[in-house]
Order: C-alpha cells, then structure tokens, then sequence
C-alpha cells in the first residue's frame, strides 16, 4: 500500500526526531512491502521566520490532503515574546482544530529495564504502571475567549474554559472505547468541587457510562489525581480529562515511566488522518547536538500505522524492537538514571531500533 504523510518538523529538536521517525518507517515499508511517501512542511517558530505566520494556509491544506500527519515539536526562545496569536504553539492548537482531532490518546507505561530512571521507590513501580490519559483536545480553556480589560483592580487578563455536553459526550465514547480493549477501568478527572464545566463534564460521562456496564466508572478530582498518581500509579488504566488537566497530568505520568523523550500520542478525531506527535517539547538547550531521544517519536509513527493505517503487525514490530533496545541497555542521556550506560546520541538511537526491526 501506499501511504501519504505530511511531515512537520518544526523547531528545536524538532527535525532530529522526525528524522528518526522517517528512518524507521521506510525500514519498515521495505519490510512489509508498504510506500511511505513524506511532504514536509512548516508550522511553528520556522514558519514564522520564513513566512510571518505560526501556521501557513499550505501547511493546513497539505495535512488535511495527507493520510496523516506526523510532528516533532515547535516554539523555542526565540520566539517567547512575540504576542499569543503569533506564538509557534499556536500553530499546534490551529492545526489540532483544523483537523478537528478532539481525542488525545496519551499512553504511559513502565519499561520494566528502565526502572532506575524512574522517580518513584522500586516498591511503587514493582506494582507495575501501564494507563493512557485520554485528553480532550479542541475545547476547553485552551479554545475559549481570552483577553485583556479593566478590570475592579486595573488592568486584568481572563482565560475561560466552555465544554458542550457533545463535547463531552465524543471524548467520554472514545475513553470507554478504549477501556473496552483494556483493563475495563475509567477515572474521569475533574474538578467538580469548584467548576461548571466539571459538573456537566462529571454528569456527562456518566451518562455515557451507562452504555457501558463493562467498564468500570471512577471520579477523582484532579488534585487529588496528581497526589495518586505518584503514591499508586497502578491503579490508572484509563484517564479520561479536560485539555488542560490533561497536558499537566501527562507531564506528571511521563516522569513515572523514566523520561518524557518517552511518551508519544496520537491525536484523532472522526476521520482516520490523525495527528502524531511526541508529547515533549522542542528541548532547545539541546538541538542540533544530536542529543535528542527519538523514541517517544518512533513510538507515535508506531501509533500512526495502528490507528490510522490498521498496519498492527508492522506498529508491534516497532513497539518490540523500542523494548528490545532499552532491554539491552542501549540509552540516550535522558534514560541513562544509574544505569551506569554510557549514552548515544539521536542518530545512533534509531539506528539500533532500525536494527531491532
Ligand atoms: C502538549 C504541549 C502543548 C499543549 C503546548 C506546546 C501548546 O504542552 O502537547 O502537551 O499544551 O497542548
Ligand atoms: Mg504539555
């Protein structure tokens, strides 16, 4: 088969990872007998240099014509004091909208050879760690109005979060779904006790939940989630949260499973092109030194051959071969911990993935 994806490098360690990515897929299209064909084109901090704009009409155009999109990360210094609807991240939230991919599937689990990277006691993680954070995507107070006035005392800002009931309604089926294929269990994370948009979230999600009498259905104010997430992450399987809540605790879940250059996601919504990404940043202190580690990046084009092209033999190929490489002891400098490894760089990470294929 023949596959079109649009590549979006972006900036800092950006291109180094998707590099990785590509190298990976066109070893696997020689395997399977599948045609990869990349376009590449430019959103964040590098299309504003060349074109004034965080996200160019073309790219928008060019992703929605693609099968799918896979991006390495944008924004950087450079770029921080530029005004909000300029910033390179506001390319990311444009591009998530356009494509209208409301469900971010974020998974995290323990790689049992990479215990000594993680923060928690040997005893936490003994218990074993395996949850995916569904994180709505599109809505929220990351899409709603925001501003600046006078306020009671001066000048104030506002940021304000709006969820719809069929908001809701389309992330809370996509949790169930996916518990469905796992350990049955759904924690809705919220904060019920302060916010409206949580209370139509929390009755929402049990409404839908009642189509689901097989799958379990928790609250948990997400307070409270940030405190059990640490003291027993095994008892998360499926996490289902606002846009917000969702990218804090996804950045708290990473550091459990040793580093954050680990976790990929995809970004779905009704059609089957999604939007692949790491969940890290464009780590500027260290791009361009090949420094960089490529697996959270493999590990989302794994995620696009299984959700967008149904290609599960070749995503379990990448899957086991990612496994295989920490098992035998191979790390960049992220996941080093006390291993006493000496670490590889971006190049030489994939290339002993590609060998694990
Ligand atoms: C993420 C990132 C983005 C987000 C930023 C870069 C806008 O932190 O994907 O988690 O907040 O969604
Ligand atoms: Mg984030």
């Amino acid at each position: 088969m023949n596959y079109n994806i649009a590549l979006i490098k972006g900036d800092g360690i950006g291109p180094e990872i998707v590099d990785g990515a590509v190298a990976v897929l066109q070893k696997i299209g020689e395997k399977y007998g599948h045609t990869f064909n990349f376009t590449e084109y430019l959103a964040g901090g590098c299309a504003i240099d060349a074109t004034g704009k965080p996200l160019p009409e073309e790219t928008v155009e060019g992703c929605k014509n693609s099968d799918s999109v896979l991006l390495g990360a944008v924004g950087g210094p450079k770029w921080d004091t530029l005004p909000g609807n300029i910033r390179p991240e506001k390319a990311l939230l444009g591009l998530r909208a356009a494509l209208g991919v409301y469900t971010n599937l974020r998974p995290a689990k323990i790689y049992p050879a990479l215990k000594s990277a993680c923060t928690l006691r040997p005893d936490i993680i003994d218990r074993g760690f395996d949850m995916v954070i569904v994180r709505e995507l599109t809505g929220g107070i990351y899409f709603g109005e925001r501003g600046r006035r006078e306020g009671k005392y001066g000048p104030e800002a506002y940021d304000t979060e709006a969820y719809s009931v069929m908001e809701i309604e389309r992330i809370a089926r996509m949790a169930f779904e996916a518990a469905r294929k796992r350990r049955g269990s759904v924690i809705s994370i919220d904060k019920a006790n302060v916010l409206e948009t949580s209370r139509l979230w929390r009755e929402t999600v049990h409404r839908i939940g009642e189509q689901y009498p097989d799958v379990t259905c928790e609250d948990m104010l997400v307070d409270n989630a940030a405190m059990q997430l640490v003291r027993d992450p095994s008892r998360f399987d499926v996490v289902v949260t606002s846009n917000m809540f969702g990218d804090i605790l996804s950045d708290e879940a990473s550091q459990i499973t040793g580093s954050i250059g680990l976790l990929a996601s995809a970004s779905l919504g009704d059609s089957k092109c999604g939007l692949y990404e790491p969940i890290h940043g464009s780590a500027p202190d260290i791009a361009g030194q090949d420094k960089a580690n490529p697996i959270a990046t493999i590990l989302s084009a794994a995620m696009m051959l299984r959700y967008a092209f149904d290609l599960n033999d070749e995503a379990n190929c990448i899957e086991a071969a990612i496994d295989k490489v920490l098992a035998d002891g191979i790390r960049t400098a992220d996941i080093v911990g006390d291993s006493g490894a000496t670490p590889i760089g971006c190049k030489a990470m994939t290339e002993e993935i590609i060998k694990r294929l």
